[in-house]
């Protein structure tokens, strides 16, 4: 399968009721301390954004992120896309009161407000794209924000050479179930990974982020197949 062709399956996979009915439970028990990585995002977003900043989030179906960036910063407001509109939707329902300060776009970057934003983020999504459209995508973000600006992007990044790479899916899988996910879905999820998911190895996704254009790239959140680096527009 080509990678535009997973990246498509993707999609329709965060487009499907059912699917998404399930999603929240998903990333907690696939991705080591997200919690903590909501919260560090905010902190390093917050050094350089005012407190009333506007905040890029792409990706953001779910609302995870959101909320937790909405209840750490009373006065931030959000641009939330993301193509699913059935994710769209639990995000409007996960984040309850503080809905009224995101306005979502079903969409792409490039169905984005030009800006220009304070701070953006890309969690758990970069991963879905081939090198070509990551680029173009993170290099869309970029254009988007007030120069010197921060982003924060996370997603599987991981050694991908033979010899590593069997050994990290394993543990990725192991870590699922090791935190009580369905041994069925853990399987599905990893085959799906080793199949269709554009994974990199780290110093490939962080050349990404400086052709893109972003400056200081620095590793902040590594956590078995997972990593998140903060940069500056
Ligand atoms: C695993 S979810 C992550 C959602 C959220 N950021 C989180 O951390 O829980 C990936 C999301 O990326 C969205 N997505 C897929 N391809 C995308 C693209 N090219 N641009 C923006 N979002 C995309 C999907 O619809 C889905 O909602």
């Amino acid at each position: 399968m080509s990678t535009e062709a997973s990246a498509k399956l993707f999609v329709e996979a965060f487009s499907d009721p059912v699917k998404v009915a399930q999603y929240l439970d998903g990333p907690r028990r696939f991705v080591p301390g997200l919690a903590d990585l909501h919260r560090m995002t905010g902190i390093l977003l917050a050094e350089r954004a005012p407190r009333d900043a506007r905040i890029l989030v792409l990706g953001a179906g779910g609302g995870m992120e959101l909320k937790a960036m909405a209840e750490a910063h009373p006065e931030w407001t959000f641009v939330g896309i993301d193509p699913a509109r059935p994710m769209l939707d639990l995000a409007a329902e996960t984040l309850g009161p503080h809905r009224a300060r995101v306005e979502f776009v079903q969409g792409y970057i490039e169905d984005a407000p030009p800006g220009p934003f304070d701070a953006a983020t890309c969690l758990l999504t970069l991963h879905f794209l081939s090198a070509p459209e990551r680029q173009r995508t993170a290099s869309d973000i970029r254009r988007r924000l007030k120069p010197g600006a921060p982003f924060v992007a996370a997603h599987g990044s991981f050694p991908q050479d033979s010899d590593q790479r069997p050994q990290w899916l394993s543990r990725y899988a192991a870590f699922a179930l090791a935190s009580g996910a369905d041994p069925e879905m853990v399987s599905k999820a990893r085959d799906a990974v080793d199949a269709h998911v554009n994974m990199f190895g780290p110093d490939q996704d962080e050349a990404i982020l400086r052709d893109a254009g972003f400056s200081d790239v620095s590793l902040f959140y590594t956590a078995f197949t997972f990593r998140g680096w903060v940069a500056r527009a």
